[in-house]
């Protein structure tokens, strides 16, 4: 392991510190390594893939050997930053053996350096198997899209009394158990900021405001780049769709009118 490599353990010096903790989804080779050079601190490998690479309407149909398959490019592409893999829905949830057996292939065979997987106090023997084991965990709670079914919708959660009250004792509950950082999803900022005071390791929030120790956007919202839908959490820095579409369209037409191939371009 190189020495500017950014580690779990640097994860939880920077809340410590109070330095804010960076993270980006990346899915491919030749993003990650821009991604990888701006220096963000966390790269994950989301099953939020499903929906901005492969075109589903969920996270749900994603595989582990899809996921294995685009860590294994997102690996090749980093130097610096810590990669996490997301367990895709059905690879954990069964028993604590499978969760095991997946996180280790994740690791030994894409090379990530940890594992996310989604859920509250029902993943607490998982999570301290995986940990036990030498992997380290991240947890997710909040609007977990794997339970998009049980939600009724892609929906804040935490809003009633006894729901904020039930997400903030499943943080203590994975902090127990032994993971590294907690993703937030779509909460309201106020129990975000109540988490993050009460945790003892950093929170990163995604549509849980600006309290939490970091913050993780899907990289394709933030550039821009995944059709229509733009959920509100994410700031748009790019527009990719736009640029692109005027590129292929420049092509077409160089090509059409025998513009391309020039000189230039020929032998
Ligand atoms: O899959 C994913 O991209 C995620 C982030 C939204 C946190 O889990």
């Amino acid at each position: 392991m190189n020495d500017k490599r950014v580690t779990t353990r640097t994860i939880i010096e920077r809340k410590q510190r109070g330095e804010k903790i960076t993270a980006l989804t990346a899915y491919d080779f030749a993003t990650v390594k821009l991604i990888d050079e701006s220096g963000v601190d966390i790269v994950l490998v989301g099953d939020t893939l499903g929906m901005v690479v492969l075109g589903y309407d969920s996270t749900l149909p994603v595989t582990m050997d899809m996921m294995i398959h685009h860590a294994k490019a997102v690996v090749r592409g980093v130097e610096r930053a810590l990669v996490v893999g997301d367990m895709p829905f059905m690879s954990y949830q069964v028993s604590a053996a499978q969760a095991v057996s997946n996180a280790g292939r994740y690791m030994q065979e894409a090379g990530v350096h940890a594992v996310k997987l989604e859920g509250g106090r029902h993943m607490a023997e998982t999570i301290k198997r995986i940990v036990g084991i030498g992997i380290p965990v991240m947890g997710h709670v909040g609007m977990t899209p794997q339970s998009v079914h049980q939600f009724g919708g892609f929906r804040v959660q935490g809003k009633s009394e006894s729901d904020a009250k039930r997400i903030m004792d499943d943080a203590k509950i994975l902090e127990e158990a032994g993971v590294f950082a907690i993703v937030l999803e779509v909460v309201p900022s106020q129990l975000a900021a109540e988490i993050t005071a009460a945790a003892s390791v950093p929170t990163i929030g995604i549509g849980a405001g600006p309290d939490c120790d970091g913050q993780v956007q899907v990289t394709n919202d933030i550039l821009g780049l995944y059709g229509e839908f733009h959920p509100r959490h994410a700031k748009k820095y790019a527009n990719l769709s736009e640029t692109m579409l005027n590129a292929f369209k420049l092509y077409l037409d160089e090509v059409k009118t025998g513009k391309f191939p020039g000189a230039e371009q020929s032998f």
